[in-house]
């Protein structure tokens, strides 16, 4: 296959984009720190090619993506969190996060879609704080919200060109973004599962690729009670 993947450079990307090079595959490895990029084509000469991207760029991000007409799977992982600070509410940390968790893979789709064929996959990287409102997660969880209902629209619009979207849901998951976190992370999971549960859900066409399991579960239970008992729930769990 010719793979796609944003957010190549940590964390969760790069570990889905190692693994698949291992495998065979050939794959785009995108990002914006340079070094990571050498490095990784350097110890993948023949599966991995870098392409520095920004998905903040708008135009960057057409010239570079729009000269791949032969993929079939891309992975948008490129993603931030920023946390709210209640005291000093900040509508300019809403654009920061938007800008890169929305914006920006709405800016990949554009580029990418007019060259992605029938039998090709289109997986967004969300998150399952979309699920419940946790305590300062209303700029991160709130692009996660928007970004899986983009997909579920989208997974309603590409059905009859033959392009699956597939969303992904992790838990918390060891990268340099939770090691920013300060708060306890239950089920927190190594980079190494994570890839290997994206990638089996990729493979089987999981629709929304949920994990930890019992976590994932947990909390989609808990976005069907009413919305005063969700709120309750958080307000103990904060
Ligand atoms: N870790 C978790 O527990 C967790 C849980 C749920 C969901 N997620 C989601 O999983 C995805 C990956 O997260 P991670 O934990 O692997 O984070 P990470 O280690 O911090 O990696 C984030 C990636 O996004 C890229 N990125 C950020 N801003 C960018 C920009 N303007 N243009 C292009 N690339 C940009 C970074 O690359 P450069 O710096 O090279 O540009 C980096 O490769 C995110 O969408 C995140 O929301 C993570």
């Amino acid at each position: 296959m010719n793979i796609l993947i944003t957010g190549a450079t940590s964390g969760i990307g790069k570990q889905v984009a190692m693994d698949y090079a291992s495998e065979g595959h050939t794959v785009i490895a995108c990002g914006r720190n340079t070094d990571v990029l050498a490095e990784l084509e350097q110890r993948f000469p023949n599966n991995i090619a870098a392409q520095r991207l920004d998905v903040s760029d708008a135009d960057q991000t057409q010239q570079a993506l729009a000269v791949y007409t032969d993929v079939d799977l891309v992975i948008l992982s490129a993603g931030v969190c920023e946390y709210v600070d209640i005291d000093r509410f900040e509508a300019a940390m809403f654009e920061r996060v938007f800008e890169v968790n929305v914006f920006g893979m709405m800016r990949c789709v554009e580029a990418l879609l007019p060259n992605l064929k029938a039998g090709s996959k289109l997986v967004f990287v969300g998150s399952t704080a979309r699920l419940l409102p946790f305590t300062r997660a209303e700029a991160y969880g709130g692009s996660k919200a928007a970004i899986q209902y983009i997909a579920r629209s989208l997974q309603v619009d590409l059905e009859p060109k033959g392009i699956q979207v597939l969303t992904v849901s992790p838990g918390f998951v060891e990268t340099p973004m939770t090691d920013a976190n300060d708060f306890e992370m239950p089920m927190r999971v190594s980079v190494e599962f994570a890839s290997d549960r994206i990638r089996k859900g990729i493979r089987k066409g999981t629709t929304d690729i949920t994990f930890p399991t019992v976590f994932g579960w947990f909390l989609k239970l808990m976005s069907r009670l009413p919305q005063s008992w969700q709120v309750a729930l958080s307000k103990r769990m904060a």
